[in-house]
């Protein structure tokens, strides 16, 4: 038995959400007491350009596992090239009433409804610098609106938290695709989504006029909308040279799932039961985008198989988040290595 199976033994007898707190409290103490150095891995880095940047390989922490930006040396020494932290909103904010986070083991899956719990914009931005320390893969910043904040005036909070995480991050995630916050995914019809996405293009382009430096705009999409959507959204994306798509947020449906007394849960599904919907939603773009806009693939990866599928249908990069929670980071060493 590996020392992960033992710690998952354990953790997986708590509260889901205990058990993440408790494991990132003990991920920041080991980061703090400069040991994580130890933990990383002997991965055989296989360095890719995407968006501009380099890579040092193609596997990613997902966003909302690190929301506050606390431990990205200590993911990154398992192993990961690059680290996704957010959703961050301007403002902080405390997220749905608990329980909000569920365990469905017998699909290796997860349902959450968080609702960006985070403690603002300003606070994350002092965490990220303090927790970048040592790291030297790729940081992206996830940025949302905070529920309190109206659909009409979205763009603000997004142009906010962006001007904002410009100068920390080496991409900027825009998250219109969360199941937990009411009316965020009408964000991503065409109309909206030209309404949120070209003012921020239009931001980045004096940000990087100002500063010298280009930060690349990834949109992250749910994979609950059909393919005429996808086809609008993807149109869209190449129109206003969106440097990337993260392809998908969890979903909605429980058909994978119907069977198990948590499918009533609300939230957003993650996990094995996602994987093959967003493999369809990733293949659909990659005809749509016609290699105009790299796509990076999420959902359901708990195997070297499953990533190499995401690449099959078009992925560059892959991210992870429920596969870790289940598999531990001897997964992440797995996946450095896959091969196109
Ligand atoms: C508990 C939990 C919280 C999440 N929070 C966020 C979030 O704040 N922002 C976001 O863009 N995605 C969030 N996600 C979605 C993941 O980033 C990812 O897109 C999704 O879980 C599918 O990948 P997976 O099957 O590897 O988990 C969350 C997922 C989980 C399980």
């Amino acid at each position: 038995m590996n020392f992960y199976k033992i710690a998952r033994s354990l953790l997986f007898r708590l509260d889901a959400e205990r058990a993440h707190h408790l494991t990132l409290s003990g991920l920041r103490i080991a980061q703090r007491l400069g040991i994580t150095s130890f933990l990383r891995p002997n991965v055989r880095q296989e360095p890719v350009k995407v968006m501009g940047l380099n890579f040092p390989n193609r596997v990613g922490l997902a966003a909302g596992l690190d929301k506050s930006g606390n431990c990205i040396a200590g993911f990154g020494s398992m192993g990961f090239g690059f680290v996704e932290v957010g959703t961050i909103t301007p403002r902080a904010q405390d997220g749905n009433p608990k329980p909000r986070l569920f365990r469905v083991r017998e699909h290796q899956a997860i349902i959450n409804r968080m609702g960006f719990n985070n403690p603002g914009i300003e606070s994350a931005l002092d965490n990220i610098q303090k927790s970048r320390k040592g790291f030297d893969g790729i940081l992206g910043i996830n940025i949302g609106k905070n529920k309190s904040t109206p659909n009409e005036n979205a763009l603000d909070d997004y142009l906010h938290c962006f001007r904002k995480s410009y100068d920390h991050a080496d991409y900027i995630a825009v998250n219109v695709s969360s199941p937990n916050t009411s009316g965020l995914r009408e964000l991503q019809t065409p109309k909206f989504a030209r309404e949120l996405l070209s003012p921020l293009m239009d931001e980045k382009e004096k940000l990087k006029e100002d500063t010298g430096k280009n930060v690349p705009v990834a949109v992250k999409i749910d994979p609950d909308m059909g393919d005429d959507q996808i086809k609008d959204l993807s149109d869209l994306f190449i129109d206003l040279q969106i440097d990337a798509v993260i392809a998908t947020n969890t979903t909605i449906s429980r058909k994978n799932i119907s069977d198990h007394l948590l499918s009533d849960e609300k939230g957003g599904l993650s996990g094995s039961p996602l994987n093959a919907r967003s493999n369809e939603v990733i293949a659909k773009l990659h005809t749509e985008l016609k290699d105009k806009v790299p796509i990076i693939g999420v959902g359901g990866i708990n195997s070297k198989k499953d990533a190499e599928e995401k690449l099959s249908a078009g992925a560059s990069l892959i991210q992870v988040y429920t596969g870790l929670i289940y598999q531990g980071p001897a997964l992440i060493k797995q996946l450095a290595k896959i091969e196109d």
